[in-house]
């Protein structure tokens, strides 16, 4: 008999930093990535604003809306029912007044459907993140490099290189493991520093692009499938499978065949009982 799986809670996660097993975590978008990522047995799912890169075409994050978060949680969580699903609040969707905030934070849950929300940022968001986990929400932080302020940083840069950027990564952690936070990712954090700020904190560190000492790992579903993603190479992303070369072969196959009228082919198509032509136009025809 099948065991039913249940998505994992966050104490659970927590438990698996203290005991060294690291927590899976992966972007999905729609209802068959996510349902992939189930059957892979994927701990967590996050419906990164990485989609308005990678889905909507979009150069950065910014545009997306919390509408476009909301359609595509949907679409995860129906594919991934079993999987704990995090989504993003979107550019700039949390730092007007906290009424607002948690408007929108109570629209992704409710109508999303999702478990939690990743926020990013550090001290200057902390009384945020708050008071969305006295609401009930759970949060997950998300500092180091951080593509809501790309245009502020000035491009994708690892972080944390200057013993100064350094201390501040780790004032954010501390801040938000403070404020409730019940993990933080650790985007482009050199290994060295998210190996620190992983033995500093009590919850569980997820990291992209900050080495193998964090208590998990998350990469964004096309990047290591190689399906369409951005063209400049990523150092930290490994390339699992290359569904975008299976993809455009495939295209292009279906492109020469009814070009050549060889699909479809009798395999392809059905016949009636009757020949149509002689029962509409009798038998002269
Ligand atoms: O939006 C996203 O996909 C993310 C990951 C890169 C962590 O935030």
């Amino acid at each position: 008999m099948e065991m039913e799986k249940k998505p994992i809670t966050t104490s659970r996660m927590k438990r698996m930093k203290k005991d060294g097993d690291p927590i899976t975590m992966v972007t999905a978008y729609d209802y068959p990535s996510a349902s992939l990522a189930q059957e892979a047995g994927i701990d967590v799912i996050l419906v990164g604003d990485s989609l308005g890169n990678v889905v909507l075409g979009y150069e950065s994050t910014l545009p997306v809306t919390l509408d476009d978060m909301i359609y595509h949680t949907r679409a995860v969580t129906r594919g991934a029912p079993d999987t704990f699903v995090v989504t993003d609040l979107p550019f700039m969707t949390y730092h007007g007044s906290l009424d607002t905030t948690l408007a929108n934070v109570a629209r992704l849950m409710q109508e999303g459907l999702c478990k939690a929300i990743k926020m990013e940022g550090g001290t200057e968001i902390a009384h945020t993140v708050e008071a969305i986990t006295k609401a009930g929400v759970p949060v997950m932080g998300h500092i180091g490099l951080t593509p809501q302020s790309v245009y502020q940083i000035g491009g994708f840069k690892v972080q944390g290189k200057t013993s100064k950027q350094a201390a501040k990564l780790l004032e954010d952690a501390k801040a938000l493991e403070q404020a409730g936070a019940f993990a933080v990712v650790l985007e482009l954090v050199t290994e060295e520093l998210a190996e620190l700020v992983t033995k500093e904190l009590s919850i569980p560190t997820i990291g992209i692009g900050a080495g193998p000492s964090c208590d998990g790992q998350v990469l964004v579903f096309h990047d290591l499938l190689q399906y369409a993603s951005e063209t400049y190479p990523k150092k930290f992303v490994k390339t699992y499978a290359d569904i975008g070369s299976q993809i455009r072969d495939g295209l292009s196959g279906y492109v020469k065949d009814v070009k050549a009228r060889t699909f479809p082919d009798a395999s392809h198509s059905f016949k009636g009982e009757q020949d149509v032509a002689a029962y509409l136009y009798g038998s002269k025809n």
